[in-house]
């Protein structure tokens, strides 16, 4: 059966549909299946990164409402062997939270993990997948409000019960100077989560991510995302790579 995490934020934009398709891939890359649910209605971008954008005919709503067979609208990624697509539907829709359990328990024997891109906030996507999740992980930049917002996040997923949640900072540059931050352990202290990845702010993903790309093999981000994919295998690694 699949693992199955969901990645979260207060705040939107902090890279979590970015996150997903790359960790997914990493994970991929490891001779593991993985299944990536984007739940973002209307603001679908996983189709983008993960170069099924014009691939995909059914989306998630049209499985969750029973329009098309789960296998139907799962589309493998041309970018990463292995990272298997479900994207978010382009306009509205509504995410029952039965209906994403039954969905993920009809898939989990056919992967090894099942990874569910939120929306940011609390809302229907973050409370559906919250059902279907022992692990979540918030994808949060290094800025005083999505700190802030994690916390908020962090907190009502600890409250639900949600075993395990962990914390990855994404965008990070080179200096926090001028970013309303002091260091990454205020990040820490602050969310109160496990810290399981420092993703810098890397020209290559924004590039890839652009472009429908690749991400190049051995930049530094993809060096991260490796480490993040063995942390996430039970694997002791070191946290951050420069
Ligand atoms: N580590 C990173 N370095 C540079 N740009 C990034 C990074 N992570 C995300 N981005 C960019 O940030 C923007 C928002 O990312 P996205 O994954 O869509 O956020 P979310 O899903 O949280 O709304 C995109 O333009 C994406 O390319
Ligand atoms: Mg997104």
């Amino acid at each position: 059966m699949a693992e199955i995490i969901m990645l979260a934020s207060g705040k939107g934009g902090t890279g979590k549909s970015t996150v997903s398709v790359l960790l997914g891939a990493a994970l991929a890359a490891r001779t593991l299946r993985v299944l990536l649910v984007e739940l973002d209605s209307g603001l679908r971008s996983v189709d983008v990164i993960a170069g099924v954008c014009g691939k995909t005919v059914y989306d998630v709503e049209d499985v969750l409402c029973g329009r098309c067979s789960p296998e139907k609208a799962v589309v493998e990624s041309p970018l990463y062997k292995d990272l298997f697509i479900i994207s978010a539907p382009y306009s509205g829709g509504h995410i029952s939270a039965p209906a994403l359990r039954a969905f993920v328990e009809k898939l989990s024997p056919a992967f090894d993990f099942i990874l569910i891109d939120t929306a940011a906030g609390m809302g229907a996507p973050f409370e559906a997948a919250r059902d279907v999740c022992a692990q979540a992980i918030l994808v949060l930049t290094p800025d005083p409000v999505a700190i802030r917002d994690g916390r908020i996040v962090a907190d009502a997923l600890y409250e639900s019960g949600c075993p395990r949640t962990r914390l990855l900072l994404n965008r990070v540059p080179r200096s926090l100077e001028g970013t309303g931050v002091a260091d990454l352990d205020e990040c820490i202290d602050v969310v109160g989560a496990q810290l399981l990845g420092v993703v810098p702010e890397s020209a290559q993903i924004m590039r890839a991510a652009a472009s429908s790309a690749r991400l190049e093999k051995d930049c530094t981000a993809a060096r991260v995302f490796a480490a993040v994919a063995r942390r996430l295998c039970g694997q002791d690694t070191p946290l951050v790579i420069t």
